[in-house]
This record gives structure tokens, sequence and C-alpha cells, in this order.
């Protein structure tokens, strides 16, 4: 079964469920995207930051030669890297990122956070284990991200890791409205009142680390695990399926995006299975009680940054 279609406001089609490459090592993610497509995702989240956009690419490309899909069939996502903020960086940014996918245009390029890097140097700039900052304005970033729509790098603009304050102050400016946010977004931090935001607004939401991130490189032993949470096992026993396909289940009954990472051939198989079945009201409700504000990226690294999102009294 193919995935269902969300569509933005410009009309453009979004497969509702596609493969998260955040993590995925380049040994393993040529394989895992060849995988993905065979099983039938559509939409592929990738990022420049991630490290391995070429492999993705590879993947694609193998694909596209033996016929199993064409350009067209797929939605490929990349990301603006903080570094490359400064507006004369980003198309040169988005270039890069085509080469490395071996494509031609994105689908959809985010800016992947509202806070910029020191410019040009290496991704995590840092002088004695502090990151260097660029104060150059998000505003800015978003007119340079709107001409590569102009000139016809990428068909979709979007952002990531905005707060509800930025997507105000960035919908006051903009041209070109964002298409979707994409930010953590799981039953222990579900993101309900951004969501509703975004969706005054025409704008869809993404949600990253849908499982809990149970690889995130920071988790410590004795970590809270979403995917081991007890009160989802009677949804599971009711409907037959797996705590991630449950959680995968849960955003897409919201209305939102969902990108679960895997690189292991029967995960990407069993996250894709969840098109056969649909959650209740009264189940949705009380996955939404598991709510603890449980933010596990808190980008610590940008911490003292003006244009950081979560620092501030803000959602
Ligand atoms: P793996 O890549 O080995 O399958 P998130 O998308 O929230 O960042 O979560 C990704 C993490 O969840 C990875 O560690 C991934 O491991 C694991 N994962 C992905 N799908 C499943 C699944 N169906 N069951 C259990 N763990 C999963």
């Amino acid at each position: 079964m193919a995935s269902p279609m969300l569509k933005f406001y410009n009309g453009q089609q979004i497969p509702v469920l596609g493969l998260g490459t955040w993590k995925s090592k380049p040994g393993e993610v040529k394989y895992a995207v060849e995988i993905a497509l065979d099983v039938g995702y559509r939409h592929l989240d990738c990022a420049h930051v991630y490290g391995n956009e070429k492999e993705v690419g590879e993947g694609i490309g193998k694909k596209i030669k033996s016929g199993v899909v064409t350009r067209s069939d797929i939605f490929v996502t990349s990301k603006l890297w903080n570094t490359f903020h400064r507006p004369d960086l980003v198309e040169n940014a988005c270039r890069t990122s085509l080469t490395n996918l071996g494509l031609e245009y994105l689908d959809l390029y985010l800016m992947h956070w509202p806070f910029a890097y020191k410019e040009e140097g290496e991704l995590f700039p840092s002088v004695e284990g502090k990151i260097q900052f660029s104060d150059v304005d998000y505003l800015d970033t978003w007119k340079a991200m709107e001409k590569l729509v102009d000139t016809g790098l990428v068909r979709s603009i979007g952002i990531s890791n905005f707060n509800s304050s930025q997507i105000a102050r960035l919908l006051k400016s903009a041209r070109i409205k964002p298409v979707t946010n994409q930010v953590e977004c799981h039953p222990y931090l579900n993101q309900t009142r951004l969501a509703k935001v975004c969706s005054d607004n025409g704008i869809l939401v993404t949600a990253y680390s849908p499982l809990g991130s149970p690889d995130r490189p920071w988790a410590k032993p004795g970590d809270p695990q979403l995917l081991d949470e007890p009160k989802l096992k009677s949804i599971c026993e009711k409907y037959k399926k797996s705590p991630a396909q449950i959680l995968i289940r849960y955003q897409i009954d919201r209305g939102i995006i969902v990108i679960p990472k895997s690189v292991n051939k029967d995960r990407i198989t069993q996250n894709f299975q969840v098109f056969d079945f649909k959650l209740s009201a009264a189940d949705i409700a009380e996955i939404d009680s598991f709510d603890c504000n449980g933010r596990l990226l808190l980008m610590t690294g940008a911490s003292g940054h003006q244009y950081h999102p979560f620092e501030k009294d803000d959602y």
C-alpha cells in the first residue's frame, strides 16, 4: 500500500510517511534507502549536517536506474545548515546538497535551525568547546531561500525547530510562506500548541524523533524509553501493532507528517505497515496524555544564542 499524501498550502503533495536519515551511518544508509524504496517509501528526509547525503543519493540513483522509481515519484527534503545562513552562501549550500544527492531539484528545503553559526568553516565551529555563533537573522536567510524557489532549485521551502514567536515573526516578512515546520514530536512532547499555531497559518508539522530516538548520541542508561512505555502496551495489543507502528500512526492520525529513522530491513518494512488501521479518538487522547514536556534534543551547544528556539518562555 502506498503512503497517503498530504497537501501543502501551495498545492504540492508530500507522502505523510518518510524515511528519516539522521544518525544513519554513511555505510548503512544507501542500503536503507534502497530497501525503503523497494518497500514503497517515496519520501526521504535528509540534511547536509547528517554527513550522508552522498550515500542517500547513491541509493536513490540505483533505484532510479533499475526502474523502481522515477525522480518525480519521490519526495526528497534537505536542510540548510547553520554555517550557511548568510544570504550569499545559501544557494551554494543548496547546490552542494543537490550534488551530493545526485538530484537536479529538491522537493523541499528547510532552514534546519533559526540560529546561525560562524560561517564557512567547520559545521560545528568551536573554540575551547564553545560553538561560535553568527548573528545573521533568519529573516535574511529566508529571503535567500525564497530565491531558490524562484530559480527552480527547490519546489518548496520550510523551517525546522522554529518556535511559535519565530514563526509569527517570519510570517510577517515572508514573501513565500513555509510549507512545514519540522520539529521534535512524539507522545512525551506532542507539540499540540505549536501544531495549532502552524495549522492556523496553513503550515503542516513534520515530526522528527517520532520513536523517541533511542539512538540519540547523548542517551544515558536509565533514560525513559518511549518505545518501552508501559501505557502503550494495551494499545499495541488492541490493534495488534508494535509500539513503533502505534507511534507512527499517532502522528498520521493527527495530520502530522512523520519520518521514523531506521537502517534495518525488518524495521523499515514494519514502519511502513501502518496504513491498514487507524487509532480511535479515545486512543489518540490517551496517547496525548503521555506529554511531559519531554524534549530530547535541547541543542545546548547553541545555548545563549539570541535565536535559540527552546530557551525563552515559548513553545
Ligand atoms: P534502527 O535504525 O537500528 O532500526 P527516531 O526515528 O525517533 O529517531 O528513532 C530511530 C531509532 O529507533 C533508531 O535507533 C532505530 O534503530 C529505532 N527503530 C526504528 N524503527 C524501529 C522499530 N520498528 N522498532 C524498534 N526500534 C526502531
